[in-house]
């Protein structure tokens, strides 16, 4: 039972973007920790690099949470994005197996994309003021329409049809459980579990930088989030998001 992610839920029918919703209110002083804002429809679902979130109304999970990590440095913030992505990794686990996180928080399973993770930091000095995740995980959508890379739904991969609030608690579950190892400082729990989900890790496999492709293997993921590849060359390469494509 989770005790901080999900003790306070917004529904809402129809809004642009939970993450819109989250981000306007995580600077009020009555927002309280582990606030979920939830949709059954987004207008205008937001994506990273500004692609859209396709989502069918009433088909899938939407949701926003809430976090104050004060304790965290900026250059750490990278570990929020651990725990979030190991939380709905956790959580797609428990109805399907295979489950991969793809560098950086794209949640797999065997080649295609079954969540999407949105995370919005403010900064204060040296720290995090606020963060909200947004995730997307495709529940019992059927049909994908847009030109998203590899769409694929937990009915899809399952031939189920999912209760989403079941889904959702689940959800909070693992995404609680995670953030307390983070809070109580178990960084080496979190780092390992990374590692230990991460898509490819370990496993030699085509890739392609601003240098053309290459064959090499992913070594780890440093401290600020860059993710390490061992070229066939021998070279080590580090990247920031976006500047490697996984072939
Ligand atoms: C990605 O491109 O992989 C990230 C997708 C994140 C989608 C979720 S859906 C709920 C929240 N609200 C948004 O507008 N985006 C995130």
């Amino acid at each position: 039972m989770a005790e901080i992610i999900g003790r306070k839920i917004i529904k809402l029918s129809g809004i642009d973007s939970t993450n819109n919703y989250a981000t306007k209110i995580a600077g009020n002083s009555n927002i309280v920790e582990g606030t979920l804002v939830l949709a059954n429809e987004q207008f205008s679902g937001r994506g990273q690099v500004n692609n859209i979130w396709e989502s069918e109304a009433g088909a899938n999970v939407l949701v926003s949470i809430v976090f104050y990590p004060v304790f965290l440095p900026v250059h750490h913030q990278f570990m929020l994005s651990k725990i979030v992505s190991l939380g709905v990794a956790g959580c797609v686990s428990d109805y399907t197996g295979g489950v991969k996180v793809k560098w950086p928080n794209d949640i797999y399973v065997g080649e295609k994309k079954v969540a999407g993770i949105l995370i919005e930091n403010s900064i204060m000095g040296m720290n995090i003021g606020w963060s909200v995740a947004g995730i997307g995980i495709n529940v019992n959508q059927n049909v994908f329409r847009s030109n998203a890379p590899n769409p694929v739904s937990l009915a899809q991969l399952t031939g189920r049809k999912f209760h989403l609030p079941e889904v959702v608690n689940k959800l909070c579950d693992h995404i609680d459980k995670w953030y307390k190892f983070l809070k109580e400082g178990d960084d080496e729990a979190v780092n390992s579990a990374y590692i230990n989900s991460l898509y490819r890790f370990g496993t030699e496999a085509a890739f392609s930088d601003n240098e053309g492709s290459y064959r090499g293997t992913i070594t780890g993921v440093n401290e600020i989030g860059q993710l390490q590849i061992r070229k066939t060359s021998g070279a080590l390469s580090t990247y920031h998001f976006k500047e490697v494509i996984f072939l």
